[in-house]
């Protein structure tokens, strides 16, 4: 019996954590499993609601880590994981994700010579001012099994000499969550409850510090917002981070830019789903919108998810006012949306390939 130990702790992990857990759940012969939650997240809208619409078993062992500093909050999960991992004595560790809470259990995991496994290993923005981008590459260095989306992530872990073996490509685990949870997110009443109908309204998401933790930054994204909002009504589900900095900054919000705050799961799916464009900072949303085919616009100079570009519906818009108007207007007037492949492996199968390369390792 191979023993499992999940991490998850911020809202982006739960969606790919969600479909493994099910995965070694019909494994039971030659698998078991313990779920950690880091308690990096914590509210009930960004943690509580999406165990609840996922149905995700509750976490075994909750860490009640919280916010703090990038060091304090990372010190806080290897203080607090290192006895749980010493009891639990797994043979995996599986991290998803570039989270702090994903680095900081690979370390401790990797000093105590326990396997980890990176669901989501070798994306790279080549922008080390994000913390994400210092959490994956640190991450891939210390994991034994590398589980990647797409082969610009092959490619990247290859450049930066990990060996061939430990690379497995296995698709995107976030899309197979999607595709699952498309059903049941049908029946969202979220549009009737905003008194909105199909494709009449863009929908915003900003929670990156580089793009809110600055005034300026974030005023002229507003501004650029407001200008958008113009031509149709724009709905901001907005991180508890930017709610705090919008309010720090006496930023007021034009009235057609509807501020909410943050949705589960199945109602955002249902809204975003139906919106005639996204524009968002989220690593994610990049990614389920290319698997829909909706118009997305990136407000940041990079992206670790470029095949969502070349191949998806995304395009990287940067934060200059002129420029975000400038692709909203292209995308309104557009007759119909720019032709969008779903990219190899983002099938809805990548956990089960997850588990396979589990059960080889
Ligand atoms: C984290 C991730 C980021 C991910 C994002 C999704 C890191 C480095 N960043 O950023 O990659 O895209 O989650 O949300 O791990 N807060 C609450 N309630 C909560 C959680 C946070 O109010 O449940 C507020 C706190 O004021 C906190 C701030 O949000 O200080 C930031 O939270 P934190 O976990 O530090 O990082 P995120 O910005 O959420």
């Amino acid at each position: 019996m191979i023993k499992i130990l999940n991490i998850v702790g911020a809202r982006p992990n739960f969606m790919k954590m969600a479909p493994i857990i099910s995965a070694i759940r019909r494994r039971p012969d030659k698998l078991t499993q313990v779920l950690v939650h880091t308690g990096q997240h914590y509210d009930e809208a960004m943690s509580a609601s999406f165990f609840r619409d996922l149905e995700m078993p509750p976490p075994d062992i909750n860490l009640e880590i919280g916010s703090g500093t990038h060091a304090g909050q990372t010190a806080k999960v290897m203080l607090a994981f290192e006895p749980v991992l010493i009891a639990q004595k797994p043979d995996w560790v599986v991290v998803v994700g570039d989270v702090n809470s994903t680095l900081a259990c690979s370390l401790v995991a990797a000093k105590l010579n326990i396997k980890v496994a990176h669901v989501e290993a070798g994306l790279r923005s080549f922008d080390r001012t994000m913390p994400e981008e210092i959490n994956r590459i640190l991450t891939d260095q210390l994991a034994d099994l590398l589980l990647t989306p797409s082969a610009d992530a092959d490619a990247n872990l290859l450049r930066e000499g990990i060996a061939k073996e430990k690379i497995v490509r296995v698709g995107n685990v976030m899309i197979d969550t999607l595709f699952t949870q498309l059903e049941k997110a049908r029946s969202s009443a979220i549009l009737d409850r905003l008194s909105l109908s199909p494709r009449s309204f863009a929908v915003l998401t900003a929670h990156r510090p580089a793009n809110v933790d600055d005034a300026l930054t974030l005023r002229r994204i507003i501004s650029a917002i407001e200008k958008v909002s113009a031509e149709l009504p724009v709905i901001f589900p907005a991180h508890p981070r930017t709610q705090a900095r919008l309010r720090e900054f006496g930023i007021a919000p034009p009235p057609q830019l509807k501020i909410i705050e943050p949705l589960g799961y199945s109602d955002f799916l249902k809204l975003w789903s139906n919106a005639r464009l996204v524009l968002t900072d989220s690593g994610g949303l990049q990614e389920e919108t290319t698997a829909l085919g909706i118009p997305c616009l990136t407000l940041r100079d990079n992206t670790e998810r470029p095949i969502t570009v070349e191949q998806g519906s995304n395009r990287v818009v940067g934060r200059s006012p002129e420029r975000i108007l400038a692709a909203a207007l292209e995308v309104l007037s557009a007759d119909s949306v720019r032709t969008a492949r779903i990219p190899e492996l983002w099938d809805g199968h990548a956990a089960e390939r997850i588990i396979e390369a589990l059960l080889k390792s």
